[in-house]
């Protein structure tokens, strides 16, 4: 069965009947119809019919209602992104309909990093959080970098300033400073190199000194420090969605399904990774459980992953503890839409900055691993 959903009659009820999402929604698809009538965002037979195949792979996901509403929103995105020349760079925790519906690229934050230096289109949509579409425009300054909402930040960029960079150098002269990609342009500036939690490990040991500070990720540094002979000197920065997680919560799913695989991000606290069958990058844990193909696992990290490695494996059970990432899920269909509608926002870097910060990232890339 095919539901059309009858969009246009919510637009017409009067506004103090509707919700403020409601309402939202109304006034945007009133923005888009007065701007590009051309875009259809009623979920029309035709529409229906052109989107099922996508839907028949992702209806594990979704309900029929749910699809109406995504449907039309996927189709127009993925035309007008041809005509803006533009590609869309989502991280592992968008969900799922952005992930499988309208993304070019999909990726952890190194793999999204080494995508928009690849790119030649000239608009990037970064569907992820601030750092991410920074660390774009740092690596291809002259593109139009967009991101739905600027809004969208990251705990740990939060953590540290560049004036706490230049402290700490102060306070270990002579120690190298490496620093987490999930930080702004401004501390990218301020360090040695950058990693990400796919190459952490390699990277502290690549600056071939017996210290290291890792910032600002408290748990990182642990968890790296717990892997090489190089004493990494962590800071206080900490992501509030995977601090969330301890031991006994891991242990209590564990009692529960004790044939389960665990596998975490290593921004969880070590006493979390003591308690995982594998810890690695958003990537390392989707190609673990790509190549693995365990009965069930339980992926300790942002909730929206487990739907969306579970269209791609589907002899896997996933146990689903749900930690969502607030800033993460700020982007949404609509919000892609409009950021190529009216090609916002866009991100800018100060060139001064930028030109320093990219030595640092660049730096990270041409690490051999
Ligand atoms: P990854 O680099 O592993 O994708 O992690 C980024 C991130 O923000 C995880 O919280
Ligand atoms: Fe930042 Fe944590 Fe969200 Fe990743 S999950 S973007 S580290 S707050």
């Amino acid at each position: 069965m095919v539901l059309v959903m009858d969009n246009t009659a919510t637009v017409d009820l009067p506004s103090c009947e509707l919700s403020r999402a409601e309402r939202a929604s109304a006034a945007f698809r009133q923005k888009v119809k007065n701007y590009a009538p051309e875009i259809e965002l009623d979920y029309t037979p035709a529409i229906a019919r052109e989107m099922r195949p996508l839907y028949n792979k992702l209806k594990s996901l979704f309900s029929e209602q749910e699809w109406a509403v995504h449907a039309p929103y996927i189709k127009a995105i993925n035309e007008l992104k041809k005509q803006r020349n533009a590609v869309i760079l989502a991280h592992n925790y968008m969900t799922p309909e952005i992930f499988h519906g309208v993304s070019d690229f999909a990726g952890d934050s190194l793999a999204l990093a080494k995508e928009a230096a690849r790119s030649d289109a000239k608009v990037i949509v970064q569907c992820g959080v601030h750092f991410m579409a920074e660390t774009s425009k740092i690596l291809s300054p002259e593109k139009t970098v967009l991101i739905p909402d600027s809004k969208a930040g990251c705990s740990l960029a939060e953590a540290i300033t560049a004036q706490d960079v230049r402290d700490l150098r102060k306070q270990y002269p002579g120690v190298p400073i490496v620093s987490y990609v999930n930080t702004s342009a401004a501390v990218k500036a301020e360090v040695d190199i950058c990693c990400t939690s796919a190459n952490a490990v390699q990277i502290v040991e690549s600056m071939n000194a017996p210290r290291v500070l890792l910032v600002p990720d408290k748990y990182l540094a642990e968890n790296v420090n717990n892997q090489t002979d190089v004493e990494v000197i962590p800071f206080e920065g900490r992501c509030e969605v995977h601090e969330q997680f301890t031991a006994p919560i891991i242990r209590s799913f564990r009692n529960a399904e004790p044939d389960m695989k665990v596998i975490a991000h290593p921004e969880c606290p070590a006493e979390v990774l003591e308690e995982a069958d594998f810890t690695g990058s958003t990537g390392g844990m989707i190609d673990w459980v790509k190549d693995n193909q365990p009965e069930k696992v339980m992926l300790v990290t942002e909730c929206s992953m487990s739907d969306n490695v579970a269209v791609e494996n589907p002899n896997v059970e996933f146990i689903r503890p749900c930690n969502l990432c607030p800033y993460m899920k700020m982007i949404t269909l609509p919000k892609i839409l409009d950021s190529l509608l009216f090609m916002k926002e866009e991100v800018f870097v100060d060139p001064a900055i930028s030109a320093k910060a990219l030595r640092s990232v660049q730096r990270m890339i041409d690490v051999k691993i």
